[in-house]
Order: structure tokens, then sequence, then C-alpha cells
């Protein structure tokens, strides 16, 4: 046994999209095992090669390259039904799926009912609505803490049918309470029955594909000295307990949850990757202190092509809030920190950056505890731009030294190293420093 063995986390830093998908691709070949640990089809993790775009919702980014075992660990929530559409865009033949991908039993199932459900619920939020992805994440996450919910495994028993079915039964009876109308809700294009159909067939794919004890799998593989590295979705700022409640998501999108989301001991966590954008974005509604509502906002959603991966809604845009990054540092233990998306400030002549927030006339420069309900007001400071393409840089150290004075600032504030810049979408492009830890990590020097 190789108890020093240790699993490395990738997560995201802000509200979501921070261009995880991109940044496991390129460290994937470095690893034996790519995991995810919590979240579902509200994901929606992007990958460019070859001049073509993945979108990845539940699958793990690892299933590109040969020879990764890809793990959808117990934590996640799986609906049957776009996870058989994923695999379809996949175009990897079965049997090579079969060596390639694991899903634990324990895993949850996001019912069609579970999707009619979150409807439900936001429409009756009304002004305070979340912003859900609506792919009924939140409620099959209920029924898991209500332990009402159906895992996986459970597929596999003679009473399924009828639990399927009671639980069913209940969903409707409380969207109808709720005053939704069955007959007006269309589920991926589909109307509710053809949808279940088509549920169900999915199912039957989900179910022939290798099956698994997150937890025993990843702890052997780790015995064996595999390398491991656990893909986080959303971001920390999304988190259940840490975001910004209640608009957040419904699980632990932090390094902890990989402990509970995979059944790894917190002593076998080792590296942990923070990812962020070199601005701000949040999708779905929630306090964003350095949003910017004007002309550079609109810059930014159009030239980062910020719009949902998975809902296809327009980000919020907003500049670097380093408070917020660096209480999203210490919540996770990130050691290590990569910038994604610098080219999309190229054309900025000034970049603003919080340093602090001012609240009820005083200056904070840790996230104010109830950050939920205050009204913040970003206290910024304004560095120079670089104002040029980034084309035809091919080194970390080669960057404009404006962008390396932005990086200074950054690690001045959070005091943990940025050690790669990603400059576009595509695998290529991408800058790691010389020298750099995750180098020595991933054994690449
Ligand atoms: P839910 O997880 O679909 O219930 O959505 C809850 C909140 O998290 C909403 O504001 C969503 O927009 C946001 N969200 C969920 N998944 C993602 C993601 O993968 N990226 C960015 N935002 C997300």
């Amino acid at each position: 046994m190789n108890d020093t063995n240790k699993a490395d986390v990738l997560l995201g830093l802000q509200w979501g999209d921070e261009g995880k998908g991109k940044i496991v691709d390129v460290l994937t070949p470095h690893y034996k095992m790519v995991a995810r640990f919590q979240g579902g089809p509200n994901a929606g993790h992007t990958l460019v090669f070859e001049d073509k775009k993945y979108i990845l919702h539940t699958i793990p980014s690892g299933i590109f390259h040969k020879g990764c075992l890809n793990v959808v660990g117990n934590g996640v929530v799986l609906d049957p039904f776009i996870i058989n559409k994923e695999l379809d865009q996949l175009n990897i033949p079965d049997e090579e799926l079969q060596e390639s991908l694991f899903v634990c039993g324990k895993a949850h199932l996001i019912l069609p009912s579970h999707r009619l459900m979150d409807a439900a619920i936001e429409n009756k939020k009304g002004k305070l609505k979340i912003g859900s992805t609506l792919k009924g994440i939140g409620p099959a996450y209920t029924d898991k803490v209500a332990r009402t919910g159906l895992r996986l495994s459970d597929t596999a028993t003679p009473e399924f049918d009828e639990k399927y079915d009671r639980l069913k039964q209940e969903h409707l009876r409380i969207a109808k309470d709720l005053g939704y109308d069955l007959r007006e809700l269309v589920l991926d294009g589909l109307p509710f029955d053809d949808y279940e159909k088509a549920w169900f067939s999915g199912l039957e794919r989900l179910k022939a594909l290798p099956r698994i004890q997150s937890e025993v799998f990843v702890n052997e593989a780790l015995d064996k000295g595999a390398r491991v590295l656990a893909e986080g979705a959303q971001g920390t700022l999304l988190d259940i307990d840490f975001g910004s409640y209640p608009y957040v998501t419904s699980s632990n999108t932090i390094t902890a949850g990989a402990c509970v989301g995979l059944g790894v001991a917190p002593s076998r966590i080792g590296e942990v990757f923070g990812v962020f954008k070199a601005y701000c974005t949040r999708v779905g509604s929630g306090p964003f202190p350095t949003e910017i509502l004007d002309a550079d906002g609109d810059r930014l959603r159009d030239e980062g092509h910020e719009y949902g991966s998975t809902t296809g809604r327009p980000r919020r845009c907003g500049w670097l809030d380093l408070p917020a990054l660096k209480y999203a540092v210490m919540i996770n233990g990130v050691s290590r920190l990569i910038m994604t998306k610098a080219d999309v400030l190229n054309s900025m002549e000034k970049i603003r950056v919080c340093v602090a927030y001012k609240v009820d006339g005083e200056s904070h420069d840790v996230v104010p505890l109830s950050a939920g309900q205050q009204d913040m007001e970003p206290i910024y400071e304004e560095l120079r731009g670089w104002n040029r393409p980034l084309d035809d840089i091919h080194t970390f150290e080669a960057l404009p030294q404006e962008l390396l004075d932005y990086v200074a600032v950054i690690e001045d504030f959070v005091k943990v190293p940025v050690d790669i810049i990603s400059v576009g979408a595509d695998r290529k492009e991408i800058l790691i420093r010389k020298g750099a830890g995750i180098l020595q990590r991933l054994s690449v020097v």
C-alpha cells in the first residue's frame, strides 16, 4: 500500500465557469484517474481541440485521453437522459467506455419529476428566484438528504419501479400544490411523457456502464500509486455552505466536497489547484459586488463569449474580486493558482481590481460575514492594461509587464503563486511559469 500517494483536487474559486474543463484536459495526461465528486448536469465543462468544441456535463474531462480512468463519484447527481446525450456526442465506442468510465452505485438519480419540481419551485419564488439551471439539481439533492432519493444501485432491486413511481407521484402532487401546470412543461423540447421514456432508455445505457463504489475504487488506485485528480464543478462561491446563500447550488463545491463526494480521507488530499478567471462572471441571481453594469461589462461578455454553456444565458461580468479570491483560497487550502481568460482583457486600457469593500461606511478587506444580505461597495485599485494581443507570446516570462504586474498584485494579496495562465480556448493556449511547483508535481520538469 502506498499511503503517501495523495489525490490532487482542481476546482473553481469564483461562481463557476472559470474554465476548469480546459485545465483538467491539459493536466489529464499526467493523471491515471479523473474523478467528478459533486454537482451534475448543471455543469458545462468546455473543451476545445482539433477545432472542435465539446461540452461535458457529468462525464469527467479525462474522457478524451486514452488510458485515463474516469470516475463519477457518489457525490454526483445523475440524469440518465442527459448522460445518454453526452455519450452520443462523445462518439466513443461502448467497448472503450467499458474501460474508461466508471459510475458509483451510490450516486443519486435526477428523476424527470425532479426537473419538474425545480421549475415549479423557481416559478413560485418570483423575484427571489435563484436562477437555477433547472436541471433538477436542488430537488435531487433535497431527496438525497431527506433519505427519500433513489441511487443508481437501486435500479438493480425488484422494488425500483414501485419506488420510482411513489417518488414521482409525490413530486407531481407538490408541483400541483405550487400551482404548476404540468401541461405547460417541456423538458429539452419534449413533453413530460416522451422525456420520461427517453430517460428510461438512457437509464439502460447508464446501467450498462461499469459500476463501482467510488470510495473503494479511488482508494485502491491511490494505494497502487496511481495519480488521481478530483475535478470540481461550479465554483467555491456557489458552495451550499460557504457561497452567497441562498444563491448557491446544492452541493459542496470545495475541497472538502472531494472527500465526501468520492470517499477519500482529508489526509489523502495532495495539491489543490484553484482556477480563477482574470475577471469575474456570475450566471443567475445573487450578490456580485464587482459587477460592471456599463459598456465595459458588455465588452467583457462579448470578448469572453460569456454565455452559459449549459443554459445559453448571458453571464453577468465584473472585475476581479481579491477578498473573495482570498476567501476561496482559504476555504479550499489552494496550493497553486491557475488564471484563465487573461486574453479577454487584452483591449482594456485600464484594469480594476477590488481590494476591499465598503460596508456601512467601513472598509473591510475580508468578505463580510453576512455577504448575502449587505450592500457592498467595492474599493478598487486601478492598473494599466497591457492593451495588446497575446497570440505571439509563447512563454509565461515573455508576457507583457503589465500582465505580470497584475499577477504580482494577485499573488501579493492571496499569498499563493500563479503557476499557469491560460490565454485562449484551445488546449495549446496555455503558459506555465518556469520552475513552477505544478511542474514538479506533475514531474514534467
Ligand atoms: P442549480 O445548481 O442549477 O440549482 O443553480 C443554482 C445556481 O448555481 C444558479 O445561480 C446557477 O446559475 C448556478 N450554477 C449552477 N451550475 C453552474 C455552473 O456549472 N456554472 C456556473 N453557474 C452555475
